[in-house]
């Protein structure tokens, strides 16, 4: 059974069972009030005499005298009526035209006429003290044969316990129904605070959500069934707030490729275009000039088509086109092959290279070599391309630390200006500085977070500006 079913259930019986509870309490002290300070007994059997009464003056009521009004004159059914009644102690008087034309027991005209008037103004209680005797009193219009009108006055003693015990009936009717209605509102109060409210905020919560306002927060409270509703409807709200923004940031960086592939694309683009067009508007009159402008065009050419490589790279490991192939690899001549194959190139540009290796004995690793070749090579490229010293040196060393193996590339570079260092990895990022001297699609460093990453590795950077710039990748060890 479900805690909501189980709470239904419950509230369900508590309508019933505590207004009877508390009635029955209140009922029991009560009888025991009357009977110690009233000196009234509360019993079954005047309950029962009680009963009695009001039942045969409900009979006389609508009995035979009210069909046939000629026999209230005749003295025989008189006197049978009064024995009959007088076996409850009941008393008769009727009434004609204003006259007492019969009265089992001599009463005043007084009382006859207090009687009368009682009856017209008291509809719940219909007790009345006549000499210091409490009589229930049933007064009967009555029209006679001959269409005169009258009473018919029903009078029974009752004794003081009667009366109390009459009393306590209605006391205990009442009580019930109070208590009733009360454990009722109560009841309602509490379920609709419980189960009603956490709906109709959810409601609210829904309808905002469906306007597009997912800040809409959803106060997580009621039942636990409805508790879990509302917390599970919470989560929701927050993953469809978080794929919405996701989904916001892919545009913005989508919008940003497009933006910067052409911005980066048109440069070598233009220039290019400017030198073929010196060529053939013949500004280039001199087969030594041609050949520089056709250089310029081929390294411009180049530049296009690596910065076309990195895109269509990068795409790709965005789309997780490019499955991981890990080999168990040589660490220490993995980075020898990388270094020695860009040696010469380096070499050239007047920076030497070193490899420190600090790995106690050979450390293998699990990594795809063609793709980590592609970070050390985007690594050193950088170290290379922003290099602003006559004499450059590049160290890379490799070092252990708990479960990982420590790659770290130094140079002593231009560095990276302290506000662009939280950018490097970024796609498309560059420093303002890198943009306007040298080529680049900006794409470098984030595939080398991508590769990393997929490497179950992290990549970060130390530099200072025009010191020099460390970057650093970890690779988890066997
Ligand atoms: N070794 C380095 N020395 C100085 N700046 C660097 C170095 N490596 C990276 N950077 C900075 O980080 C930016 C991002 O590098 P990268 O992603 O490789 O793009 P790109 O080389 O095409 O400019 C560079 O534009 C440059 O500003
Ligand atoms: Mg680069």
């Amino acid at each position: 059974m479900s805690r909501l079913h189980k709470h239904l259930v419950i509230t369900n019986i508590a309508i019933m069972i505590v207004p009877l509870l508390i009635t029955v309490i209140v009922a029991s002290a009560y009888i025991f009030v009357s009977f110690t300070i009233f000196d009234t007994s509360i019993s079954s059997e005047s309950i029962k005499n009680l009963t009695n009464v009001e039942y045969e003056l409900f009979k006389a009521n609508s009995g035979t005298f009210q069909k046939n009004p000629e026999f209230l004159l005749d003295k025989d059914f008189q006197k049978n009526l009064t024995i009959r009644l007088s076996s409850i102690n009941t008393d008769i008087v009727i009434i004609k035209n204003s006259k007492t034309v019969y009265s089992s027991k001599d009463f005043s005209q007084m009382a006859i006429e207090r009687c009368l008037d009682f009856s017209k103004h008291n509809y719940l209680r219909s007790t009345v003290d006549l000499d210091g005797t409490p009589y229930i009193v049933k007064v009967i219009n009555q029209t006679f044969p001959d269409t005169t009108v009258g009473y018919v006055i029903l009078l029974a003693q009752i004794d003081k316990d009667v009366i109390a015990s009459k009393d306590f009936i209605i006391f205990v009717i009442v009580m019930f129904f109070l208590t009733f209605i009360i454990t009722n509102l109560i009841l309602t109060y509490s379920f609709s605070k419980s189960m009603v409210k956490p709906i109709l905020r959810l409601k609210d919560a829904a309808s905002e959500i469906s306007c597009g306002n997912l800040a809409h927060e959803v106060v997580v409270e009621g039942d636990s069934e409805i508790r879990d509703l509302c917390q599970s409807f919470e989560q929701m709200r927050l993953k469809l707030k978080e794929s919405v923004y996701t989904q916001a940031k892919f545009e913005d960086n989508r919008k940003m490729l497009i933006s910067s592939i052409s911005h980066d694309l048109k440069t070598p683009i233009t220039s290019i275009k400017g030198y073929v067009e010196g060529i053939l508007d013949g500004v280039a009159n001199s087969p030594e000039k041609i050949e520089k402008y056709l250089k310029t065009i081929y390294s411009k050419a180049v530049q296009v088509d690596s910065m076309i490589d990195d895109l269509l790279f990068h795409s790709k490991l965005d789309l997780n086109q490019m499955p991981f192939n890990f080999e168990r690899t040589d660490v220490y001549n993995f980075f020898r092959h990388c270094i020695e194959e860009i040696e010469p190139e380096l070499e050239k540009a007047n920076i030497k290279i070193e490899l420190i290796n600090m790995l106690p004995d050979y450390r293998f690793l699990f990594i795809d070599r063609t793709q980590i070749r592609r970070v050390v090579l985007n690594i050193l490229d950088n170290s290379k391309k922003y290099m602003n010293k006559e004499n450059g040196t590049i160290e890379v060393t490799l070092r252990e630390k708990d479960n990982n193996i420590i790659v770290q590339i130094k140079d002593n570079g231009a560095g990276i200006p302290k506000n662009d260092m939280p950018f490097i990895f970024d796609k498309f990022y560059r420093a303002d500085t890198a943009r306007s001297t040298k080529a680049g699609s900006g794409l470098g460093l984030a595939i080398a977070k991508q590769i990393i990453e997929g490497h179950q590795g992290k990549i970060w950077s130390i530099s200072k500006e025009n010191e020099g710039t460390s970057i650093l990748f970890s690779l988890k060890k066997l």
